[in-house]
């Protein structure tokens, strides 16, 4: 049985749908529902009633523990974390509460239990401020803030871990990933939220609220920020490859998940226009303290390694992320 925590968030889920689809639907889902959401867990369950929910949290030990005593798990999907940088720098015991001590708990707990076998979800935020682009694997990690840094002390205790029991861990690294389902059965559901696409596509929807762009005078294109952005459900195959490939090998590695073309927030708010078919206001803000101008994958590892190969455009990626987001409005309009 496959372990999937955090499979009620917007990553996980769309990796949990992804797996089910490919007939590995013999997964038992560990979250805590702090970030994530029960309907999203619904809506997987709907697909594949026989996949199993543990609301529960890894921070607390017993919970884990009791886990891998009622499953029999033999394999680990690891999505459970807070991920907003901005959050993390006011509130950093949280990071590392949840983070660190929540996965040296399941670990722990999967060493206890002889499951030696773990897909992580790390990130290009381990990397901090890009000393050149495209960023590869082996670009030096000095995270500038404690998300970051919470996700590196990881990867660094999966060495030791790997060193000391054998535990194998397969850690991917994302850049900006952006898109939903195509069914629009899940998606991004962050509250509140701070990224670029969600934003861009609420903006269209409340009247008198503007979109704002931060900061047009990096030293880009069109003086606006360039990031790399990659679909959900690319990045979710990539994930199913990672496990077929631990499973088939036992050899710990990282690979980088972007598409190594850079877009600018301009560029990417034009084509949310185009997906609307209509003109969305903004404004022009300060910058966002933080933002690297450019983030940049260099992905040829996965593509050589494990085969990925990300498939959606960004006007495909936003169309998506749009169907879901009038699903999310009616929601609210509904509540
Ligand atoms: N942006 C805006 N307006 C918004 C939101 C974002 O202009 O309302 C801009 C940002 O300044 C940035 C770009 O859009 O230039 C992308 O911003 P996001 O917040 O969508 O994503 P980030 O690049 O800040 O963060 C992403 C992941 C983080 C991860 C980081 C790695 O979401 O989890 O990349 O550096 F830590």
């Amino acid at each position: 049985m496959i372990l999937i925590t955090g499979a009620a968030g917007y990553i996980g889920s769309h990796c949990a749908l992804n797996f089910i689809e490919n007939n590995l639907d013999d997964i038992v889902i560990f979250d805590n529902l702090s970030t994530g959401h029960i309907e999203t867990v619904e809506q997987l369950q709907k697909v594949a009633p026989k996949i199993k929910f543990i609301k529960g949290d890894l921070r607390n030990k017993n919970e884990i523990e009791n886990l891998f005593k009622k499953f029999k798990i033999d394999f680990v999907i690891h999505f459970a974390a807070l991920s907003q940088v901005g959050e993390s720098v006011v509130n950093p015991v949280l990071y590392y509460s949840n983070n660190v001590i929540g996965t040296i708990n399941l670990l722990n707990s999967m060493v206890e239990n002889n499951v030696l076998k773990i897909v992580f979800s790390s990130t290009a935020a381990t990397y901090g401020e890009p000393k050149y682009t495209p960023i590869d694997e082996n670009h030096p990690q000095n995270p500038i803030n404690p998300y970051g840094s919470s996700k590196l002390m990881i990867e660094k205790i999966m060495d030791d871990y790997d060193k000391a029991y054998n535990l194998k861990s397969i850690r991917l690294r994302y850049f900006n990933v952006i898109g939903a389902d195509e069914k629009a059965r899940i998606g991004e559901w962050h509250n509140p939220e701070t990224h670029l696409v969600p934003n861009i596509l609420k903006s269209a929807f409340k009247k008198g609220d503007e979109f704002k762009i931060f900061g047009d005078d990096y030293d880009t294109k069109d003086g606006t920020c360039i990031r790399d952005y990659v679909d959900v459900v690319d990045l979710a195959n990539a994930h199913r490859l990672a496990y077929e490939y631990l499973n088939k090998n036992n050899k710990t590695d990282v690979f980088n998940l972007g598409t190594q073309e850079g877009q600018s927030v301009k560029e990417i708010f034009n084509i949310s226009q185009e997906v609307l078919n209509k003109k969305i206001d903004y404004k022009i803000v300060q910058k966002r303290e933080g933002d690297p101008k450019i983030l940049l994958a260099n992905s040829s590892k996965a593509k050589e390694i494990l085969k990925w190969q990300p498939q959606k455009t960004t006007f495909d990626s936003i169309k998506n992320a749009f169907e879901w987001e009038k699903i999310l409005n009616s929601k609210k309009a509904s509540n």
